[in-house]
């Protein structure tokens, strides 16, 4: 790489000079076979995929079945996001809190820079530049993601506008402020090594330097910890520049309500990982008269309009969504965006046909490969062998949504009428709960909590607290977090702010069944909370803000018997009792930094409550 010419350096398509040294600083120290600039091309998928197939790591679907498609099968230990190998590297400790892993950063990049060395070797290396949200922006939310995977390059194709669109950008007055992320899979090949179809590294890090806006990751090729622009950029790093800068960035859907009088309304809702966001973004509502259009699946920029009203965005381009338990009867949206074909599926079954399936999907097959790669059958199935990983995902682009908002890619954003926070919980949390105002609807995100999924590894059905849906997301201090939530509010006319509220779709009877059907259903919650803003549905107040009686909620054409759906709106102030040490270790646990207004929303609830 100290050659007069460096092909890549020498020649490469932009004059900024700050990438220009940092693509050659990467190179040298990692030391790549070669230097490839994507553009985004259609002739640069061909090429990736085609070469994904050759490397074993791509198998083509069936053109007709799934034009244009692949699947894939990950190292079966490179599955979903590391948590405990992620890191916000703040300059000071505290400012990483108590609910992230922190290392020093000097330390941290001594530990790393050993670990990039030579790892590309063998390999090529990839520059992408990408813009999260529209290109239009005023200011465009620019990267650059380095990577020496291919899986990478055809992910970033689908989840972020990337390539020759966007580099020209970087020669514009937002140009110098990109967010670099570094991502090595950790695999050096030796001259003559036979690559392996999953390149990883046993060790891993995930690593976010919030000052300096940087992101580091190695060793993992999956989702959330290869794909930067996602959760590393538009949350981590996004939620450090949001309290910097006086907006949020949050781990939240948006969707387009029209009411049967034509009437718009735009919400946000966010709800942990595989919780149910992309399946509310696509719902299909089962009440006569209303319409969901979708803006976004997983993450909402927000920032306040010149009216005084909260907008937001989605800085994304693609959905990347759990695919077991996805069909036409929960989702029917998302299998009509993947049906167009275009997409990616890691980790779910590849049929004898040359198709896709998963767990919870029509049509079993009789026969099928595994994620493993094995042989699979139902019989597997049934003795406990998912053909699919519960983690395992769709990649597709957003703009072959069939119930896509036109409005989708306008750089202004759509004014957010109501927040819904939400988790997955057996008891306790009511179907649906308004909150009093903002400091409250801050509370109640504040203390969300929900049972442990798939989507990260270990714990599976634990409740731990999980607030805003942020938990592993936040890039700074979690009671900075929620001062800079309270602070948002205060800044605001509070009748222009979003109202906020609190569903749980997953509340379950003695049996252990789900008291409410969910998914296109869940219309009928929507639809109260819309009439709450318009002042038209009737609530209880209770201890923990207003929930409806089953006679509020439209029931027509729902077969759910009444008492279930009771049982679902049931406030349960023993079950509310036994919840209050649990907020209360939660805030101990956050300590100095937890914002006094949140402990007054505490006492306030303990008081309402009676304990
Ligand atoms: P990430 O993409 O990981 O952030 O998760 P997500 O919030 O988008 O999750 P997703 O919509 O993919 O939901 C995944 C799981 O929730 C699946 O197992 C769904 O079947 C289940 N789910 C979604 N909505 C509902 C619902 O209304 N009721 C019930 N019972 N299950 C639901
Ligand atoms: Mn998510
Ligand atoms: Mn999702």
């Amino acid at each position: 790489m100290t050659a007069a010419t460096v092909p890549g350096i020498d020649d490469a398509p932009t004059t900024n000079a700050r990438l220009l040294s940092w693509v050659r600083e990467v190179a040298e120290l990692t030391r790549p076979d070669r230097i490839v600039w994507c553009d985004g091309s259609d002739a640069e998928w061909d090429r990736v995929t085609s070469q994904l197939v050759e490397a074993g790591t791509f198998v083509k679907l069936d053109e007709a079945k799934k034009p244009n498609s692949f699947w894939a099968a990950s190292d079966p230990n490179d599955v979903a996001r590391v948590e405990e190998r992620t890191f916000i590297c703040s300059v000071d400790e505290a400012d990483a809190g108590v609910t992230n892993n922190w290392m020093a950063p000097a330390e941290m990049k001594s530990i790393m820079t050993e670990l990039y060395r030579g790892c590309m070797a063998g390999r090529t290396m990839y520059v992408i530049p990408f813009c999260m949200g529209p290109i239009t922006a005023e200011k465009p939310m620019l990267g650059v993601e380095i990577t020496d995977s291919e899986y990478v390059v055809a992910s970033m194709k689908i989840m972020t506008r990337m390539g020759a669109s966007v580099l020209p950008l970087f020669d514009g007055p937002a140009g110098d402020d990109f967010v670099p992320a570094l991502h090595s899979v950790g695999a050096p090949l030796e001259p003559g090594q036979q690559d392996v179809p999953w390149p990883c590294n046993e060790t891993k890090y995930i690593v976010h330097f919030p000052e300096e806006r940087l992101i580091w990751s190695y060793g993992s090729g999956y989702g959330g910890n290869a794909l930067l622009g996602k959760k590393c950029y538009s949350l981590r790093i996004a939620s450090a520049m949001a309290r910097d800068e006086g907006w949020l960035a949050e781990h939240m859907l948006i969707l387009k309500l029209i009411s049967p009088e034509d009437k718009t309304y735009y919400v946000a809702a966010a709800f942990p990982s595989a919780c149910g966001k992309t399946n509310l973004a696509m719902l299909e509502p089962t009440i006569p008269g209303w319409k969901v259009e979708t803006l976004g699946d997983d993450i909402a920029w927000m920032r306040f309009g010149e009216d005084g009203r909260l907008y937001a965005v989605n800085p994304e381009y693609g959905f990347f969504g759990v695919a077991p338990g996805t069909n036409w009867k929960t989702n029917p949206n998302a299998m009509r965006t993947i049906e167009r074909g275009n997409s990616l599926f890691t980790n779910v079954a590849l049929t004898d046909d040359g198709d896709i399936w998963w767990e919870g999907m029509e049509n079993e097959p009789s026969h099928a490969t595994s994620w493993k790669g094995k042989d699979w059958t139902p019989a597997d199935g049934e003795a406990g062998e998912p053909s699919s990983h519960p983690n395992s995902r769709y990649c597709t682009p957003m703009s072959q949504c069939p119930v896509l908002a036109p409005e989708w890619d306008d750089p202004k954003g759509v004014p957010i009428s109501a927040i819904f926070f939400g988790g997955r919980r057996k008891e306790t949390i009511p179907l649906v709960t308004e909150s009093r105002d903002w400091q409250h609807g801050t509370f109640m995100g504040a203390t969300l909590s929900s049972e442990k999924t798939a989507a990260a590894t270990g714990g599976l059905g634990q409740v731990r607290r999980d607030p805003m849906a942020m938990l592993p997301f936040i890039g700074y201090n979690v009671g900075d977090y929620f001062q800079h939530w309270i602070n948002v509010g205060k800044g605001a006319d509070a009748d222009k702010l979003p109202k906020i509220f609190y569903v749980n779709w997953f509340r379950r009877g003695e049996d252990g069944r789900f008291l409410w059907p969910g998914f296109g259903e869940n219309s009928r919650v929507l639809k109260w909370a819309i009439e709450r803003l318009e002042g038209k549905a009737a609530a209880v107040e209770t201890a923990i803000g207003y929930v409806p009686t089953a006679e509020a909620i439209d029931m027509q054409g729902l077969d759910t018997p009444i008492e279930d759906v009771e049982a679902a709106l049931k406030v349960d102030v023993e079950e509310w009792k036994t919840e209050i040490p649990l907020i209360e270790e939660w805030f101990d646990k956050i300590g100095a930094k937890l914002p006094t207004s949140m402990r007054d929303e505490l006492e306030a609830l303990k008081l309402r409550l009676g304990v």
